[in-house]
């Protein structure tokens, strides 16, 4: 028994002939109930053989939602339409100047789940936990953790949210929220930390996305006139607010480190206040008050173009053999692992170090979250200073390589032996460590 063409699609985007087949209707007749189908049935680019998709509602809304990218400027542009598709699938119909990238491995723009660049855009980390807690509370079918909310509930989010000014980068999901983006923004000086902090830890209403798991905030900063992430520690002189303290000293010096060797790292300041210690990063996907720029994580590249999932080095190479890196951030990011392992860094996941888009490619952002975690309080516990770096030889870079990756790591182990804010024991191992770098020299 033959189907319907509407009934066909719904299981999957088809090509006229097989349509013709499935419906046994012959090309005309199968082209003109296309073209009366008008905008509910989409065409995408197959080779010589177009696919014909299906479009259907979703999310609670209609069957197309505007996807903007705002400039430095704090201008949004169009670039796409999301089209959600009958068969379970989604379409990026793209404007005019969309970044090729953003059309997907397959360059049609047709994607089997969500676009990756929008699973970016889904709260994750200490605040995206706070989000959905909140609105866990208010709709009893939400999980609490975003990580498992369904397509629809993350598209349900960016509808009536999607301009949520702490999102990262630049895309704005839904007409809604370009609306909103010129909006009043709340400004605070160091001073206001302490006490954002204690409302972001209490105040199950502040609202932000920042990923990752350490307590943070955001905020635009009035003496730097920048937006800023800002990471802090556990009041007190516990075992554990100590140790936290030293890991924000860690990050700190590992970026000025990086800068120290020309490679792109976050800019960071270290701020003592309120019986906190204070991380204050300045966001590079934030221009002035408005503007905003691209920035995608790794962990969604690398699921779309390459599905490696393993170390940044083993991604970025394959980046560079498909042309959608450069080789001179295929170095830094060789670096940059190797120099996270030189501090004990045991958090290089993909969802810490971020990439721009540039053209058809894509460009490393600075890094953040260079720490020496591996000497973070695990379970409440806090575990003596002890680490053996690698050796030179086992981390497979060139003797120019290694040259870089020792001035960083001494630069690095010796200004913290320096910093009267450390512990006794980090400042201790600092120079422990260091003597270590003046051997391998
Ligand atoms: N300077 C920055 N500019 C822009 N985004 C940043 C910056 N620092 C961190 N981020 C974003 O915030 C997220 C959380 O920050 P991160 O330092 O990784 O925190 P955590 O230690 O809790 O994982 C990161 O995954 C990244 O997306
Ligand atoms: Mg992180």
């Amino acid at each position: 028994m033959s189907v319907s063409i509407q009934e066909y699609l719904r299981r999957a985007p088809a090509t006229s002939k097989e349509i013709q087949l499935a419906t046994s209707q012959n090309q005309a007749a199968v082209s003109r109930q296309l073209r009366a189908m008008a905008d509910s049935v989409i065409k995408i680019p197959n080779g010589r053989s177009p696919l014909y998709a299906l479009a259907c509602n979703a999310f609670g809304g209609g069957d197309r939602f505007s996807i903007f990218m705002v400039d430095a400027q704090g201008t949004p542009s169009p670039v796409a339409y999301l089209r959600p598709l009958a068969h379970g699938g989604f379409f990026i119909e793209a404007f005019t100047g969309i970044p090729s990238v953003l059309m997907g491995d397959s360059k049609n723009g047709l994607f089997d789940d969500l676009p990756y660049f929008l699973e970016d855009l889904r709260p994750q980390g200490f605040l995206g936990r706070k989000i959905a807690a909140n609105l866990a509370g208010q709709d009893t079918h939400l999980p609490h953790d975003p990580k498992r909310w369904s397509k629809d509930q993350l598209g349900r989010y960016l509808v009536a949210n999607g301009d949520d000014f702490d999102f990262s980068g630049n895309l704005v999901f839904s007409l809604q929220g370009c609306l909103r983006i010129r909006r009043c923004i709340e400004k605070h000086g160091e001073d206001d930390y302490s006490q954002l902090a204690e409302q972001v830890l209490g105040d199950d209403s502040y609202g932000s996305s920042a990923g990752g798991e350490q307590p943070k905030f955001t905020t635009f900063c009035r003496e730097r006139q920048r937006h800023v992430i800002v990471k802090f520690s556990p009041k007190g002189e516990s075992d554990v607010a100590r140790r936290w303290r030293d890991m924000l000293i860690t990050e700190h010096y590992a970026t000025e480190a990086l800068h120290v060797c020309h490679t792109p790292a976050a800019e960071t300041k270290l701020i003592e206040k309120g019986g906190r210690l204070f991380l204050e990063s300045i966001r590079f996907d934030r221009s002035g008050e408005y503007g905003r720029l691209a920035m995608l994580s790794l962990q969604v590249v690398d699921a779309e173009f390459v599905g490696d999932g393993q170390s940044w080095p083993s991604i970025a190479e394959a980046m560079l053999k498909m042309e959608l890196m450069g080789s001179l951030d295929d170095f830094f990011i060789r670096l940059l692992w190797c120099f996270g392992r030189m501090i004990h860094n045991t958090d290089m996941h993909t969802g810490n170090l971020s990439l721009s888009i540039e053209g058809d490619c894509f460009k490393l952002l600075p890094i953040y979250d260079m720490c020496s975690m591996g000497f973070a309080p695990k379970s409440g516990e806090v575990l003596a200073y002890d680490f053996v770096a690698p050796k030179l030889d086992d981390l497979s870079l060139e003797e120019h390589e290694c040259l870089v990756l020792l001035k960083a790591t001494q630069f690095f182990w010796e200004s913290i032996s320096l910093e009267a804010l450390a512990s006794d024991e980090l400042r201790a191992f600092a120079l422990s460590q260091l003597q270590g770098v003046e051997n391998e020299k």
